[in-house]
Formats: structure tokens, C-alpha cells, sequence
């Protein structure tokens, strides 16, 4: 499974970026927002620090607005990913854009059904949000199991992005499933590598090895 980190913040990707771990990022106007950056701006940088996609949504709802945005957000660098809306213009902009060989992102995926139109428009990736479903009062992770299935009912190509994801749990069941990439803030990906186990088990080993009096340097 790819890791893409879902934020603006150029120390928290750089950082992810330098354990080798991280796959791709994904931002959204409010992350932008949150960053206190110029879009333009933050976006280029990001784009350095990783090789892989870097998604950077429009804003305009309609589609030949979409189509201008997505020529100048295009531009910025070859790995930007141009995200689109869940709406008929956003799909309209995706077809459009995935016939010409630029890679799109589809999101605020909410149910399957929307999830196949993504895939028929030839999204390279479709983000269903786990997170805002599960505030909502239904199991996000259901839609995760229903996308995956329909896809390989077809060989769909699209990816499965799961974003709005919140916890470490949500990852694990993204990687049951078999979702081809999650997308999540950078405390997320950091609480990864935690388990109360390690730590007590590196404490004991330093403390046996200090013991010994040795060293290896
Ligand atoms: O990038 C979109 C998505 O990951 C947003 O997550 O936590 O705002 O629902 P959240």
C-alpha cells in the first residue's frame, strides 16, 4: 500500500520524505488554508521534495473553469496530480484531463456508486472519505470493502485513495481490504510505529547491554 501524507506543511513532509516511507501527498483548499501559504508557492515546493504525486484541487465548480485551473496547476510540475470534485463537471474535468495524460484524483468520494462513475471517467485515483462517514454515523471502511470489490469485478485501473482517515485502526483496515494507497495527516503516519512492546523491549535490551560494558563504535 502507497503512503501519501495529507498536509501543506512543508517540515512535516520533508521529514516524512527523509525516512524513505512516503509515497506521494495530498492537500485540499483547507489545508492550504491551514498552511498560511501562497497555493501556487507551497504546491512547487512539495513537489520537490517528493517524486511521487502531489495532488492540488481546483476550486472552481464548473467545468471549463476546472479545465483553465487544471492548465495552470498542471504546469507546476510533472508529479502534480489535478483533484476534482465528485460532481458530474469534476467528472466531465477528469475524463477530459485522463485522455490527455494527466493524472486526476477524484474527491469527496462518498458512496461506490460514485466511486465506479470516477473510474469509468478514468480517475488515476478515487478518494472515498473514511473519516466523515464514520462522524456520520456509518462504517467508512464499508464503502472501502464495496469500491474494492467493484473495481476487480471490472479491472478497473483507478486507484483507491483512502483519505479522511483519523486513526492508526483505519490504516490497518485500509491494508486488509487491499486499498492501493491511504492518504493521512502526519500524526497518523507517526503513531504507525508505536507499540508500547518496542519500547519496553529496547529499554530492557539497553539496560542488559549496559551491563556488559561493551560498545560497538
Ligand atoms: O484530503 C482530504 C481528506 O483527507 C480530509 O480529511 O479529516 O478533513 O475529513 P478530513
Amino acid at each position: 500500500m502507497q503512503f501519501f501524507v495529507d498536509t501543506a506543511e512543508i517540515d512535516d513532509i520533508r521529514e516524512l520524505a527523509s525516512t524513505g516511507l512516503l509515497d506521494g501527498v495530498t492537500t485540499n483548499p483547507s489545508l492550504i488554508a491551514k498552511s498560511g501559504r501562497d497555493f501556487m508557492e507551497v504546491t512547487k515546493e512539495i513537489c520537490g521534495i517528493v517524486d511521487g504525486p502531489v495532488s492540488a484541487e481546483v476550486v472552481a465548480l464548473d467545468h471549463e473553469t476546472m479545465m483553465k485551473e487544471a492548465e495552470v496547476l498542471r504546469k507546476i510540475a510533472d508529479n502534480v496530480c489535478i483533484k476534482v470534485p465528485l460532481t458530474m463537471d469534476g467528472l466531465k474535468t477528469c475524463n477530459a484531463l485522463s485522455r490527455d495524460g494527466t493524472m486526476v484524483n477524484v474527491t469527496l468520494c462518498f458512496s461506490a456508486n460514485q466511486a465506479l462513475l470516477a473510474a469509468k471517467a478514468g480517475a488515476t485515483f478515487v478518494s472515498p472519505f473514511v473519516g466523515r462517514h464514520d462522524d456520520n454515523g456509518t462504517d467508512g471502511m464499508d464503502l472501502i470493502r464495496d469500491i474494492r470489490l467493484i473495481y476487480d469485478n471490472y479491472a478497473f485501473e483507478t486507484e483507491i485513495l483512502v483519505a479522511s482517515v483519523r486513526h492508526v485502526v483505519h490504516v490497518l483496515e485500509a491494508a486488509r481490504i487491499g486499498a492501493d494507497v491511504m492518504t493521512a495527516p502526519p500524526k497518523v503516519i507517526h503513531a504507525l510505529v508505536k507499540h508500547v512492546l518496542t519500547d519496553k523491549g529496547i529499554d530492557g535490551f539497553m539496560a542488559d547491554w549496559a551491563k556488559t560494558g561493551q560498545s560497538i563504535l
